[in-house]
C-alpha cells in the first residue's frame, strides 16, 4: 500500500496521542512530522511511553515550511490555531483535516460571534467540507480542507439524520440532553476538571448556549434544508471518554416503524451501528473505537421518538473520524486502520 505523508500541528493533546494510536496501526500511515511549542526536542514515546517501539520522532515547534512532504495534515489544536495554518497548506494542495471549530460554521460572523475572534482566512470557509461522512462523503472525497465535525455534533446529527431526512419530526423543539467525559476539555489543567471536584459529581455547563449549538443547528438545517430550533444542553460526566447523547423530538406521525427506518437509513455505514429494539447502549461500548452506536424508541403514548446515541469523543467524535476522512479523501477503503472494537472492561 503507497505510504502517505502525515504531520500533525498539536501531538501532545488528547486527540493527537489517539490520533497516533490509531495511526500506528493503520497500514498506510506514515508520520512525517509532529508539533508541540512547550514539549520541542522531546521524543513523543518519551512523552507518551503507550507509543514506545511505534514512533521513532520527536516534537518539533510549529513553522510553515514543516509540512512541505507532507500528503496530509492534522491539526489537533485549539480554536484558532489551524485557521493560520489553512492558507500556505491549501496554496501548496496539501490536505488539512482539522480537529478544531475554525472550518465547521459556513457563516463566518456566526463563527466569530461564538467563538470570540476574527477568522483569519474567511475566504477559505467556503471551500472548507464537514467532514461526517455519513452525511457528506461525496464532498469529502474531493475535499483538500476538512472541518472534522465536534465530539456532540457528530453524535446528535448522527441521531437525528434518519428522522430528518424522511421527514418525520416536528423541528421547533429538539432537545439534545448530552453527557461528555472529562477528556472533551483537552489536557490542559483546569481546576473544575481536578479529579476530586468531577468525580462523584454530574453537572450541566454552558446551559445558556455551548459553542456547539450553531454547528449543530447549521448541520441538522443542511439535513431539512428547513430552520429549525434545537436546546442542547452538555453534562461532564466522571469519566475519561465517551459521550452520551438522548435526542428528543414529537412525531408527526404515529404509524412509523423507527427500527426499520433506523436500520435501512444506517445498513451500509461501517461506523454506525443500529442496535436491536429496546437497547440501552452504553459508552463503554465504544470506547476506543470509531463506532457510534444507536438505539431509537418510539414512545406511541407521547408520539416522541427518543434516540440514544454513544460514541467515544476522541475516535468517532474527533481522531478515528479524521482518519475515516483521511481515508475517504486519499480513496482508500473507508475502514481502513479503524476496524478495531471496543475496550471492554
Ligand atoms: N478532546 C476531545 O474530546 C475533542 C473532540 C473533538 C474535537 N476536539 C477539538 O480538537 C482540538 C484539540 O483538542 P485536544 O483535546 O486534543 O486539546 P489539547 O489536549 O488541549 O491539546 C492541544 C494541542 O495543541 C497544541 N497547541 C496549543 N496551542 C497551540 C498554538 N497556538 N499553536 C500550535 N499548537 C498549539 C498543544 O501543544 P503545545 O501547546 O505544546 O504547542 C497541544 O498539543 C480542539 O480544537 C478541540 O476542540 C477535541
Amino acid at each position: 500500500m503507497k505510504k502517505i505523508n502525515i504531520g500533525i500541528i498539536g501531538g501532545t493533546g488528547y486527540t493527537g496521542v489517539e490520533l497516533l494510536r490509531l495511526l500506528a496501526a493503520h497500514p498506510a500511515a506514515n508520520v512525517v512530522c509532529i508539533t508541540s511549542r512547550s514539549e520541542d526536542g522531546r521524543l513523543v514515546s518519551d512523552l507518551y511511553p503507550s507509543l514506545r517501539g511505534h514512533y521513532d520522532l520527536a516534537y518539533q515547534t510549529p513553522a510553515p515550511t514543516l509540512f512541505d512532504d507532507c500528503d496530509v495534515v492534522f491539526a489537533a489544536t485549539p480554536n484558532g490555531v489551524a485557521m493560520k495554518y489553512a492558507e500556505s497548506l491549501y496554496e501548496k494542495g496539501i490536505k488539512l483535516i482539522d480537529f478544531s471549530a475554525d472550518f465547521r460554521i459556513n457563516d463566518e460572523a456566526i463563527w466569530s460571534k461564538w467563538y470570540g475572534m476574527e477568522h483569519a482566512c474567511p475566504h477559505l470557509l467556503a471551500q472548507a467540507v464537514y467532514g461526517l461522512p455519513e452525511f457528506n462523503r461525496e464532498q469529502i472525497r474531493g475535499a483538500t480542507l476538512v472541518a472534522n465535525p465536534g465530539c456532540y455534533p457528530t453524535a446528535v446529527q448522527l441521531g437525528y439524520m434518519p428522522l430528518l431526512k424522511n421527514d418525520l419530526i416536528e423541528t421547533d423543539s429538539l432537545i439534545a440532553d448530552c453527557k461528555s467525559g472529562a477528556s472533551g476539555a483537552g489536557r490542559n489543567a483546569s481546576t473544575g476538571l481536578l479529579y476530586s471536584e468531577i468525580s462523584e459529581s454530574v453537572k450541566a455547563y454552558a446551559a445558556a448556549g455551548h459553542r456547539h449549538l450553531p454547528e449543530i443547528r447549521q448541520g441538522l438545517q443542511e439535513m431539512t434544508g428547513e430552520p429549525l430550533n434545537l436546546v442542547f444542553v452538555p453534562h461532564l460526566m466522571p469519566m475519561i471518554r465517551g459521550i452520551h447523547a438522548t435526542l428528543y423530538a414529537k412525531l408527526k406521525r404515529s404509524d412509523v416503524d423507527l427500527q426499520a427506518i433506523f436500520e435501512k437509513a444506517y445498513a451500509d455505514e461501517p461506523f454506525v451501528d443500529v442496535m436491536p429494539a429496546g437497547s440501552h447502549p452504553d459508552t463503554r461500548s465504544v470506547r476506543g473505537t470509531n463506532m457510534c452506536r444507536i438505539a431509537v424508541y418510539h414512545l406511541k403514548e407521547a408520539n416522541q421518538a427518543l434516540v440514544l446515541s454513544v460514541e467515544d469523543n476522541v475516535v468517532k467524535g474527533a481522531a478515528g473520524q479524521a482518519i475515516q476522512n483521511m481515508n475517504i479523501m486519499m480513496g482508500l477503503e473507508e475502514t481502513t486502520g479503524l476496524n478495531l472494537p471496543a475496550l471492554v472492561p
